[in-house]
């Protein structure tokens, strides 16, 4: 998605043009004649007005003797955040099932309000982005170029133009860094190799970042026994892939970002049965968002330093596999007695956040696609989060307000510790007692390896891919999370 700020107030011939409106007809009144005008109010408020939903319609108009195509769209007289990317994603996806290259937008500052109008322009255009997408990297003949599609922005108001085009930028960015993850965690397994992984972060041409990768035999050299033995059973060798962005050379300060990368997760020895296996090459989502974050962050030159720390397995069965009963001496020293080879996110995630922490973070931030649990508690349009620090919760909450991506936060509740003390052990990667609480017991699995670092862990089981049609991440792979964690990164300072 590219923009291109046109700074007048009239369109060429033939172009489908976007315009929001709720029931102000004022803008109407600036852009089109009396008799359009009676047309479009007409048609808003017969059909359109009387919804809740954000809607659009196509309507044709005559301006100076030519054909316009106008899309209106309308949003609910209260709305939310939520809507703005409803409303957008509607755009995105008439852009795309029509086919066009290029298709004009217009400035919503008179509708929306003055105040707003940047902020609101750019969840709108976000919810664009978000609707434009479709997977299409297997087609031999995709049938829309999504990625190259032009809009061109009308507006108004000339003196505000750097204000708009550096919102314009960022957006461009971080749909470009949402457009990178979700074709990551929609590639098939077959494609998608925790080695591959590591040659996609490469081939992005991070300027601004230094890459580090421990692989295979070199994971056990370094401690990271629990990610070795996760992949162990993989032809498919596993890695650490570390990112780490200086954005700031003049502070120490940093924040680390933790990402599960399981490209497969067939639930290893105790394998997964059908019904729950098939969409397990999206197990790397929480990779995947974090490359696009770094990504984000680099081709934004944001004066912060973020570390990326992002283990890679393929959990697989097979005589070279990792069994239920094992016990792993983890990178921080604790030992762990495997009780479920399919509990194996939280076993990489530990050694990937005791490496974390030994470079001393002021907060971590792990993302995962951690439990079927948080599925079941919360579905698929709200991720779990946990933090172990009140104002760091805090600002999660703002971000999850601020850009729309839903979270709920739940308890590391204490009492439940003592269900992963292994008695044999350290700890066990599962609870005793099975089928309670399971989002909360992975959680705390993780806390014991953050030591006393401010942290955030966020679940992102039922968000990071959506099998039924969502109003604004559309189908497939959703990119949650990018959005919610570059605003709380860019409020840092
Ligand atoms: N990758 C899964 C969690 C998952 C489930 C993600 C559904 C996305 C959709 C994870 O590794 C897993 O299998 N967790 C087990 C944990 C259990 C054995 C304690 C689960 O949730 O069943
Ligand atoms: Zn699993
Ligand atoms: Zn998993």
């Amino acid at each position: 998605m590219k923009f291109n700020i046109i700074d007048k107030n009239s369109f060429a011939a033939c172009e489908a043009v976007f315009l929001t409106v709720i029931d102000n007809f004022e803008i109407i009144n600036k852009y089109f004649n009396k008799k359009d005008c009676e047309t479009i109010k007409t048609l808003l408020s017969d059909e359109l007005l009387s919804n809740d939903e954000p809607k659009i319609k196509e309507i044709i108009l005559t301006k100076n003797k030519r054909p316009i195509k106008l899309v209106l769209g309308t949003l609910p007289k209260l709305f939310e955040v939520q809507d703005l990317l409803k409303l957008g994603f509607l755009y995105g996806e008439y852009i795309k099932s029509n086919k066009m290259n290029t298709s004009s937008f217009v400035m919503i500052e008179d509708t929306l309000g003055k105040k707003n109008y940047t902020e609101f322009t750019k969840l709108l255009l976000e919810g664009t982005g978000y609707g434009l997408y479709s997977f299409n990297t297997y087609k031999s003949k995709p049938e829309f170029e999504y990625k190259n599609v032009q809009i061109n922005i009308y507006t108004r108001i000339k003196r505000d133009n750097e204000e708009i085009s550096s919102m314009l930028n960022e957006v461009e960015k971080i749909i470009s860094s949402i457009y990178v993850a979700r074709d990551l965690i929609n590639t098939p397994a077959n494609e998608l190799t925790p080695e591959i992984f590591c040659q996609v972060a490469q081939k992005l041409n991070l300027d601004k970042c230094t890459i580090t990768i421990i692989k295979d035999e070199d994971l056990k050299k370094e401690g990271l026994n629990l990610i070795y033995t996760v992949g162990a059973g993989s032809k498919n060798r596993p890695a650490l892939l570390k990112i780490y962005y200086k954005g700031n050379s003049k502070s120490n300060n940093h924040i680390a970002i933790v990402g599960k990368g399981v490209t497969f997760d067939s639930g290893g020895t105790n394998l997964k049965p059908t019904g729950h296996i098939e969409t397990m090459k999206t197990d790397m989502a929480g990779a995947a968002t974090a490359l696009g974050i770094a990504k984000l962050l680099n081709e934004l030159n944001k004066k912060i330093n973020v570390s990326f720390y992002i283990p890679l397995v393929e959990n697989t069965i097979g005589y070279s596999a990792y069994r239920p009963g094992d016990i792993i001496k983890s990178k921080s020293g604790k030992t762990v007695e495997v009780l479920n080879t399919d509990a194996e996110g939280r076993l990489i995630l530990a050694d990937a956040l005791s490496v974390a922490v030994e470079e001393k973070p002021d907060t971590i931030i792990d993302l995962a696609t951690l439990t079927g649990a948080c599925v079941v508690a919360l579905g698929s349009h709200c991720a779990a989060f946990f933090a172990n620090d009140d104002e760091l919760a805090e600002s999660i909450m703002e971000s999850s307000e601020y850009t729309g991506e839903d979270v709920w936060m739940l308890p590391l509740y204490k009492d439940y510790k003592k269900r992963i003390k292994s008695k044999i052990a350290d700890l066990q990667n599962i609870s005793t007692r099975k089928g309670e609480a399971g989002t909360i017991i992975g959680a705390l699995f993780l806390n014991e390896f953050v030591e006393n670092t401010p942290w955030v862990h966020l679940d992102i089981a039922g968000t990071a891919f959506i099998e039924e049609k969502h109003p604004f991440y559309g189908e497939g792979a959703s990119g949650f999370g990018i959005r919610l964690l570059y605003d709380f990164l860019d409020n840092i300072n």
